[in-house]
């Protein structure tokens, strides 16, 4: 295996986990914690869920730019000669991690004050400003694999 296919690998390795994992969590449990669950279980078990994913997203957070910087240079000598595909998915990545630290480091401490203090319509309201950042990243994170796999020439 080359050193490129390597990298390449884990790039798209780390891509599938980030995204995979915001779609099953959109598209998937959100809809069957509502119907399954009442609100105070619902936000314990969201409590439970978020730490465990964002743990691998904080993986994929650094295995993303570190294999993809390794890229530009294996393949295509440096930033400045990419093509503008590759810097679109840099500019989108930001705009990803943005979205993700707002989760992780405000939203996320908020849910948790709410369920300890049992104030379940408060944890509702924080759990919903989530799924909304959620379901944006995961646009992004999908427009963005779109992008990178058609390789537009714009
Ligand atoms: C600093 C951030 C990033 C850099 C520097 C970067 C760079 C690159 C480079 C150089 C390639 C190879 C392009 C080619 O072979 O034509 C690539 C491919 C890819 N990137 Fe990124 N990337 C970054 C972030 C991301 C993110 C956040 C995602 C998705 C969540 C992503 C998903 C992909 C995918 C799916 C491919 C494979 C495309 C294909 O060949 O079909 N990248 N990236």
């Amino acid at each position: 295996m080359t050193p490129y296919a390597l990298t390449y690998a884990l790039h798209v390795l780390a891509a599938l986990v980030w995204v995979g994992g915001m779609f099953f969590a959109w598209m998937i449990l959100r809809p069957a914690a509502v119907s399954a669950l009442e609100a105070p279980a619902r936000l314990k078990l969201w409590l439970e869920v978020f730490p465990r994913f964002f743990y691998w997203v904080w993986a994929a957070v650094l295995v993303l730019p570190i294999t993809g910087v390794a890229m530009l240079h294996l393949r295509f000598a440096g930033f400045d000669s990419a093509p503008r595909y590759v810097h679109i998915m840099m500019g989108l990545y930001i705009a990803m991690l943005a979205l993700f630290l707002r989760v992780q480091a405000l939203l996320l401490p908020e849910l948790r004050r709410a369920v300890a203090a049992e104030d379940w319509p408060s944890g509702g309201a924080v759990l919903g400003r989530i799924r909304r950042l959620v379901g944006s990243n995961l646009l992004l994170g999908l427009l963005l694999v779109g992008i990178a796999a058609t390789r537009p020439s714009f």
